[in-house]
Order: C-alpha cells, then sequence, then structure tokens
C-alpha cells in the first residue's frame, strides 16, 4: 500500500500539490477539508447553528458525503464549486471542533485510504487517520505568505481582495484549528516538516516525490 498523509494550516498549497502528487505517482487525492467544508455548508442552509452539538447531530443523521474522483458529494449533490468561499472555510473550521462532525469525516476518510492507495490531505491525517501511513508530511508557510498568495489568487480571478482582512481570517482560523480540544493541527513527531515559504509549486512538487521515494521507493511517471 502507498497512502501519503498530508497535514498543515489552511492555504499552503496542501490541495494543489496533493493534485500534482496524486497524478505523478497514479495514487487517489482525498480532500478531507472537503468533507468539514459539506457540512458546514448543510449547517449553513438549514440554519443549524455549528455550536449546537445535538443539532448537528440530528443534522448529520440523515447526512451523506462522499468523495469521488475528485469530487466531494454531499446528499448525492457535487457541492465542489459551492465550497469554497471564506464564509465556508470558517463555517467548516467550527463545526470542525464538535466530536460527532469529526467522527463523520474520519468514517468516510478512514475508509477510503483503507482501500486504495491515496494521497490525503487535511488536519489531522498523519496524527489519526492515518498515522501508519507510508508516509508523512507535515507542510506550512508564514501566515504572510499565504495571505499573500490568496490575494493574489484572487485579484488574478478579478475578484475584489483586501489583503489584511485575508491575514486575519488565515490567523483566526490557524488559532482555531490548532487549539480545539479534539484532534486539533499538530505536526506529528515522525512526520517530515516542509516550510513552502519559499518555495514555487514545482520545487515542492520535487521535494514531496523526494520523500515519497526515499521512503518507499515508489518513483513518479515521468522519470
Ligand atoms: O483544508 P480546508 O481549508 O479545506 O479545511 C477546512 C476546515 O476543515 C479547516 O479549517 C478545519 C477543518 N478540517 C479539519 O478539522 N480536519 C481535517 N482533516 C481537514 C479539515
Amino acid at each position: 500500500m502507498l497512502r501519503v498523509a498530508i497535514d498543515g494550516p489552511g492555504g499552503t498549497g496542501k490541495s494543489t500539490i496533493a493534485k500534482e502528487i496524486a497524478a505523478r505517482f497514479g495514487l487517489e487525492y482525498i480532500d478531507t477539508g472537503a468533507m468539514y467544508r459539506s457540512m458546514g455548508l448543510k449547517a449553513l442552509r438549514t440554519g443549524v447553528s455549528p455550536a449546537d452539538e445535538e443539532a448537528v447531530s440530528e443534522m448529520l443523521k440523515d447526512t451523506t458525503l462522499d468523495f469521488r474522483d475528485n469530487h466531494m458529494y454531499l446528499d448525492g449533490e457535487d457541492v465542489g464549486g459551492l465550497i469554497r468561499t471564506n464564509e465556508i472555510s470558517m463555517a467548516a473550521s467550527d463545526i470542525s471542533k464538535l466530536p460527532c462532525v469529526r467522527a463523520k469525516a474520519d468514517e468516510l476518510s478512514k475508509y477510503l485510504a483503507s482501500t486504495r492507495d491515496v494521497v490525503m490531505e487535511g488536519r489531522d491525517i498523519t496524527t489519526v487517520v492515518i498515522p501508519d501511513a507510508e508516509v508523512k508530511i507535515f507542510m506550512t508557510a508564514s501566515p504572510e505568505i499565504r495571505a499573500e498568495r490568496r490575494y493574489k489568487q484572487l485579484l488574478e480571478a478579478g475578484k475584489p481582495a483586501d489583503y489584511d482582512q485575508i491575514l486575519e481570517e488565515i490567523q483566526k482560523r490557524d488559532y482555531q484549528d490548532s487549539h480545539r480540544e479534539l484532534n486539533p493541527l499538530r505536526q506529528a513527531e515522525d512526520a517530515e516538516f516542509l516550510d513552502t515559504s519559499d518555495l514555487n509549486m514545482e520545487e515542492v512538487v520535487q521535494k514531496v516525490s523526494s520523500i515519497i521515494t526515499e521512503k518507499t521507493g515508489a518513483v513518479p511517471a515521468e522519470s
């Protein structure tokens, strides 16, 4: 089995890197953040407060999640295009504190990781979901660099962007994700630390590829 687990704060480029690694090594890419985002979306749609654990637990009783071929399905609906907003980022971070929400995402993530070769990214993949993954990476970048990348992305997409506001949101979410009681974001002792602040995408992909080859002997398709 080849399971590559990547954790790190939001906006470090984990998804982009993980998708590229999946393509080069023939692995399935799994975005666990999309699962929390979907549960956040459903709570917002149905007027359930992420702070109301009982109501969220009731909501989850008739909620189905699935992640297939790079698409996130919430109750059978492909919600990929709806879950990338700031509002959903915070709703996902808020709702991810709840044990019933984590259990739901963990169940699907663990099932996927036990039935195929994966590259899976999130906040607790190396520590909780696949602690025995063949390759474990903790990816980070300074909040200022992440805010700058996001700011440029928005401008390039012709969307309004405010650097200070983006930085503030990044710092708030970092704090929440690493200070919650249950399975907070932290570096697993045996995970490789990778700071992407001064690296471009191809450089990060190269570094991750080298780690995979070193740990498992697997080589990317192109080489
Ligand atoms: O990776 P992302 O930005 O799409 O994740 C959205 C939120 O979901 C993040 O702020 C915290 C939560 N999350 C989590 O608690 N555990 C994971 N494995 C993945 C995401």
